[in-house]
């Protein structure tokens, strides 16, 4: 099983950035967390993080032609402005869980909109990092049923 995990705009700052919603941990930490989860899960993982949307539209659709069997993704703060990235998961037709690391429904209002949702299967919302193994999980344990 191939999976790939994509973060958007601002992840790169995991670490530095608002760390009473985000944490402490930095983005490579995050990475090298679920390297080993992909390890002990004995599944293939690919990383990846951009803070332009057509990159995660391209990645998105790459999955397809490399035949991925799922797609992980907190897409930032294009979870609550992109069309494009809806349109790109529908497209691929690849299970893909939501995730984000704080509690957005506690949040401002402009981030209780989502609108890659209606294309996951699941959204995994405000259980920190673990949340990126939780959606590991999902697709994983989802795959085998
Ligand atoms: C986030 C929540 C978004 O609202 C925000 O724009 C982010 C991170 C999260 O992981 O909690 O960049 O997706």
């Amino acid at each position: 099983m191939k999976l790939l995990v994509l973060n958007g705009p601002n992840l790169n700052m995991l670490g530095i950035r608002e760390p009473a919603h985000y944490g402490k941990q930095t983005y490579g930490q995050v990475v090298e967390m679920i390297e080993a989860h992909a390890a002990a899960r004995g599944v293939e993982v690919h990383c990846l993080q951009s803070n332009h949307e057509g990159d995660l539209v391209d990645w998105i659709q790459d999955a397809y032609f490399k035949e991925y069997d799922g797609i992980v993704i907190n897409p930032g703060a294009y979870t609550h402005t992109s069309i494009a990235l809806l349109d790109a998961v529908k497209s691929v037709g690849i299970p893909t869980v939501e995730i984000h690391i704080s509690k957005v429904q506690e949040r401002e209002d402009f981030r209780q909109i989502s609108y890659i949702r209606a294309a996951c299967v699941a959204a995994i919302i405000g259980h920190g990092t673990q949340g990126y193994l939780e959606a590991m999980d999902l697709l994983i344990d989802g795959g085998k049923a």
